[in-house]
């Protein structure tokens, strides 16, 4: 990895730490449009616990243990985890939503095939070169049991911005110092080598258009 791909990311870590400093709850208390679809796939497979990467303070956390998950919450900010454990606390939920600081370009800290799920809203579309995401899909197919699940949700190249947002190497974009990733159909083929493709559907949330992905690791 160059020492300008290192520097980008602590950068963007460092970014998102004052962003949520700044503005606590900057996602909002509804949960996304891929935590509700998750909830639904996870519930018909029969699974109880979620593991969810990028988590940011819990929105959807809190939805998916409202929905009767136990949800392991992780990130690589400190500010959003300490909001998410705080609202854990008031509202109840310490017992069901646990969050641990974790960094996804490191390996994931569960052992191999010891997880049902795993929910990634908006983090796969993060400043992350090509390698690094695809370790992190592999990383979470190492660590889902057979026929454990993955919902991931990420910015779709038919969003307008990829177009105009200025493009770095290795795929990536960045708009106002902020760096990210479009997906299109092939790169979910290419991260959905080795898993059963179970959905790929382009939706919009907000102003962006997203593209919604679930994946099974299979028997
Ligand atoms: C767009 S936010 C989405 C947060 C949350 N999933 C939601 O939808 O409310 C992206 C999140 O990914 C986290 N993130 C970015 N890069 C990360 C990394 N390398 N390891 C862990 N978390 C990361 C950021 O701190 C931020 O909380």
């Amino acid at each position: 990895m160059s020492t300008g791909h290192v520097e980008l990311a602590r950068a963007q870590q460092e970014r998102w730490e004052s962003a949520y400093a700044r503005q606590p709850r900057l996602h909002g208390t509804e949960p996304s449009a891929a935590a509700r679809w998750a909830v639904d796939v996870f519930g018909a497979a029969g699974i109880d616990d979620v593991l969810e990467l990028g988590a940011g303070h819990g929105r959807d956390a809190f939805f998916l243990a409202r929905q009767g998950f136990s949800v392991h919450a992780t990130d690589f900010s400190e500010a959003a985890l300490d909001q998410l454990r705080q609202e854990a606390q008031r509202e109840g939920f310490d017992d069901r939503v646990t969050a641990a600081l974790h960094d996804v370009r490191d390996p994931l800290p569960p052992a191999d095939a010891t997880v049902d799920a795993v929910f990634a809203n908006l983090l796969l579309n993060m400043a992350f070169s090509p390698s690094e995401l695809r370790s992190l899909v592999a990383e979470t197919r190492r660590v889902l049991a057979p026929g454990g699940r993955f919902v991931y949700a990420v910015w779709s190249t038919d969003d307008p911005c990829s177009q105009h947002w200025q493009q770095l190497d290795g795929g990536l974009s960045m708009h106002d110092g902020f760096v990210g990733r479009f997906f299109d159909d092939a790169l979910v083929t290419e991260l959905g080598e080795n898993w059963r493709l179970d959905d790929a559907t382009p939706y919009q949330e907000g102003q962006r258009r997203m593209l919604r992905v679930t994946m099974t690791k299979q028997e």
